[in-house]
């Protein structure tokens, strides 16, 4: 009572495109009386009622969002049906807090305090025997849901947040194990195999080089594969954790802001071809994504820059100008944010195509300067031209991102978004707003008005 499953169970529905059952209405619908009228003719009627209304929705057909009442898992049948029918979030709550949101109210069970203090007590065993994972809002919610823990200081905790307890071995570039592989081999202590090297950047993604980590892992089934680094180690070690032994579980320890805020979160996992970047790959989500934003202290501010762009479009697609934010908090808001888009559509089937606001800009701009343009100011521009054609306010991205046209062959940039994968009979689809927080994907407009905005981006 008052941990507030009502209000983060409907936000959490609708953040993860579910519907949203409440069990106390669902039971006053059956029964055609309110709880506290039910309650009025006892207890022992209502429980029994709430459980004859709860195993049926546990059993029932596809994912929805159910808010359990407090004394829903006193019933022995429902708490063993949790384990196989329900992630089971746990809404955690001081006794304190609980009491002051509900301490008084016409609640039936919460008239005196003692009495609500003795409950709590005693259902907390209850509840932390059901519970799969905690949380206290509906971001901590997705968050765990999707398997991803963020904390600064985190990387010291690797050893209890790697789960299981078999043999880990390590991916990074050279850079990034000489700052923070000794860190992270000690947090893993006795199962920790070793670091295996990648080449640094893109080149890191080579089927060269994914077919040298191939060869040298070691890992037997059971073990795991620990990506440690920016988009390029997660990527190429996601996609090697995906195919050896037929798959194996990974962790993916993301390093950069790209990495902590999009590519560790979601499962896209690939390597590059010499005809497109990302050709080949899997979905292979990481059985746990670590986010330690104290690691950032030591990115250059180039690799920054390239994340902020990614911050600012997670922002627009929010609603919400989360680069305002402190550092640890952007990241956590836009580590949930991307967390809850990939789980409503894990398989990039639909609602996923929304985070390419701004990339088929930002990917022709980069064909037309040889990849030789940073992404994030690639990115800048394409969501510079996503808010123009969207009729809305370009002062965040011109703020936050200082966006400069770029000098590349306008012929060869337009040839390169014909190409693009999003782009069906020579028309662009293209990912715009009907205002902040509202994306609209799929949005065919006249190729001359895209031309325009695409030329627009371009110097000289
Ligand atoms: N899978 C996805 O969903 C997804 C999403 C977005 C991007 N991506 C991919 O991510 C890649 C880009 O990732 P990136 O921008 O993180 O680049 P990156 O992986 O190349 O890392 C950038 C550089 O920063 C260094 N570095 C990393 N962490 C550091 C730290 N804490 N301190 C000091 N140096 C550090 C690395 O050594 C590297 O040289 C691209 O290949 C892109 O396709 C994937």
């Amino acid at each position: 009572m008052g941990a507030g499953k009502t209000s983060v169970g409907r936000e959490l529905a609708e953040r993860l495109g579910r519907p949203f059952v409440d069990l106390d209405d669902a039971v006053e619908e059956r029964a055609g009386a309110t709880v506290a009228d039910l309650f009025a003719r006892g207890e022992a009627e209502f429980r029994s009622l709430e459980e004859r209304t709860a195993l049926p929705l546990l059993s029932a057909v596809g994912p929805c969002v159910y808010a359990f009442g407090g004394g829903t898992v006193l019933a022995e049948t429902v708490r063993s049906l949790l384990p196989h029918r329900a992630v089971t979030v746990l809404l955690d709550v001081s006794v304190e807090d609980a009491w002051a949101r509900v301490g008084g109210s016409a609640r039936p069970l919460a008239q005196d305090e003692t009495t609500f203090r003795r409950l709590y007590a005693e259902r907390r065993r209850l509840y932390e025997q059901v519970a799969d994972v905690r949380a206290h809002d509906a971001e901590s919610a997705i968050l765990a849901l999707g398997g991803v823990h963020v904390e600064p200081g985190s990387l010291q905790r690797l050893g209890e947040l790697v789960p299981g307890d078999g043999a880990v071995e390590i991916a990074a570039d050279a850079r990034v194990a000489g700052i923070y592989g000794m860190d992270v081999q000690l947090a893993l202590g006795g199962r920790s195999r070793g670091i295996h090297e990648l080449p640094p950047g893109e080149a890191a993604k080579s089927v060269e080089s994914l077919q040298a980590l191939w060869h040298a892992l070691r890992l037997e089934r059971s073990g795991t594969l620990l990506a440690l680094g920016g988009g390029c180690t997660t990527d190429v070690a996601g996609f090697a954790a995906a195919t050896f032994m037929r798959g194996i579980d990974w962790v993916a320890v993301p390093t950069t802001l790209v990495g902590q805020v999009d590519a560790a979160i979601g499962g896209k996992t690939a390597v590059d071809l010499p005809e497109a970047k990302n050709l080949v790959g899997s979905f292979h989500w990481p059985v746990r994504t670590v986010v330690d934003s104290a690691v950032l202290e030591t990115l250059p501010e180039e690799e920054l820059r390239n994340g902020r762009a990614e911050v600012v479009k997670t922002g627009l697609l929010a609603g919400e100008p989360l680069w305002e934010l402190p550092l640890p908090e952007q990241v956590r808001r836009c580590a949930a944010f991307k967390t809850a888009v990939c789980l409503r559509d894990p398989h990039d089937r639909g609602d996923r195509a929304q985070l390419n606001l701004g990339h088929t800009f930002a990917h022709a701009l980069e064909v037309a300067a040889g990849f030789e343009l940073p992404h994030g100011r690639a990115v800048a521009l394409g969501l510079l031209a996503a808010l123009r054609l969207s009729g809305l306010d370009t002062t965040p991205v011109e703020e936050q991102l200082r966006p400069r046209p770029v000098q590349v062959d306008r012929d060869v940039a337009w040839a390169a978004m014909s190409r693009d994968k999003k782009v069906v009979d020579g028309r662009a689809r293209l990912v715009l707003l009907e205002a902040p927080g509202k994306p609209r994907i799929g949005v065919e407009l006249p190729p001359d008005e895209v031309r325009a905005a695409l030329d627009e981006l371009i110097a000289g």
